[in-house]
């Protein structure tokens, strides 16, 4: 995908150099930031920098990368991947790749260790891009088919941002818009503005923008409204981590959206990866949550006049916040799951069929 007509991944390694595009900064600046170390790996990951379950997924995978240069030592990378798999709890892209790294360098002789690493990552990544390709072709058949039947524009309704910033390429969620588009099928975009820390207005806007897709920018309560008064012809959102049930947690908000569209009868879709099914856990109450700083609600930041990046306190100083990143959305209220292997039913069944 684009940004300023300049064709880009989120991440890639280069001199021994891990590139990312620091997304705390976007939309206001765009800097490119070199992590070097585990420990800046780390960071980024925690701090949000990268951020999205395909995207933490890869830069876990660079990360270990990174810690075979600094110390070839296999003590020094099993420690490293139990700091990676720590670094944020929901997505469980981050312990998928950790897991598929360590699968391949466990044990492996020093002088051959760093390509092998090198060229796992490039693999995640490559793979990461060939399935959000995928999940955009296979959602894609689901747009045409409203658009055929309504002969106007589609308006989808998505939360948090599910784009090509939170994969390597293409997006989740985005994918089948992006190809709606180059297709010549008209869409909209109503864009949740996905408080508290606005992925929606500040990272999907801002890259439907980038590839000119109608969009707009809606707080998150709106949503509701716009489905009774027929504006929303359907929703996809991503996932951090789907069960093997069908029931898929994603960033809070996204079940209400999913409560809302059952109402009022718009289908509710789900755009995710094979890399995002958790096939262990069978409960949805064993995803663990993650509770984030309550100054991510208490803050915000923006331009001021001068356009200067500032942060301001917006609640009363003496006022308690808690701020839970994510919520689960019961597979009942999920229309179908849109996969690189095709769109299913989400359920066991649905998922089984497709994933043999
Ligand atoms: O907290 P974030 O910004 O990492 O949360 C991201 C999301 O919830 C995305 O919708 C999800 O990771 C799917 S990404 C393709």
């Amino acid at each position: 995908m684009h940004i300023n007509g300049k064709e880009l991944r989120t991440i890639w390694f280069e001199n021994s150099t891990v590139k990312i595009i620091d997304q705390t900064k976007l939309p206001h600046q765009f800097i490119i930031k070199n992590l070097k170390t585990i420990e800046d790996a780390i960071n980024a990951i925690k701090t949000m920098e990268v951020r999205g379950a395909p995207l933490i997924g890869a830069t876990a995978a660079y990360g270990l990368v990174l810690s075979i240069i600094e110390k070839n030592d296999q003590s020094f990378l099993k420690k490293a991947s139990q700091d990676l798999i720590k670094s944020r709890p929901t997505a469980i892209n981050l312990k998928w790749a950790v897991d598929r790294m360590m699968k391949k360098l466990s044990g492996v002789n020093s002088k051959e260790i760093l390509k092998i690493a090198i060229d796992e990552a490039n693999s995640i990544c490559e793979e990461d891009i060939s399935f959000c390709k995928n999940i955009g072709l296979n959602g894609l058949k689901i747009i045409e088919e409203i658009y055929m039947k309504k002969k106007d524009t589609v308006n989808i309704l998505t939360h948090c941002n599910a784009g090509w910033l939170a994969t390597i390429d293409w997006g989740t969620a985005t994918s089948p818009i992006y190809h709606a588009h180059q297709k010549g099928i008209k869409v909209h975009v109503w864009v949740d503005e996905t408080r508290p820390r606005n992925q929606g207005a500040n990272l999907t806007s801002y890259e439907l923008n980038e590839e000119g897709i109608s969009n707009t920018i809606i707080a998150d309560n709106t949503g509701g409204i716009l489905m009774q008064r027929g504006e929303v012809d359907m929703c996809i959102t991503g996932t951090d981590r789907t069960l093997s049930t069908g029931d898929v947690a994603n960033k809070v908000g996204t079940y209400l959206k999913a409560l809302a569209a059952y109402d009022n009868k718009v289908p509710f879709y789900v755009a995710l990866p094979s890399s995002t099914i958790d096939w262990n856990l069978k409960n949805f109450k064993d995803i663990p949550i993650e509770e984030r700083n309550s100054e991510e609600l208490s803050y915000i930041e923006g331009l001021d006049k001068n356009n200067k990046l500032t942060k301001v306190l917006i609640y009363p100083k003496k006022s308690k916040a808690m701020n839970l990143a994510f919520d689960i959305t019961p597979a009942k209220y999920v229309t179908g799951l849109i996969t690189e292997k095709g769109v299913c039913e989400a359920s066991s069944e649905g998922l089984k069929n497709l994933f043999k």
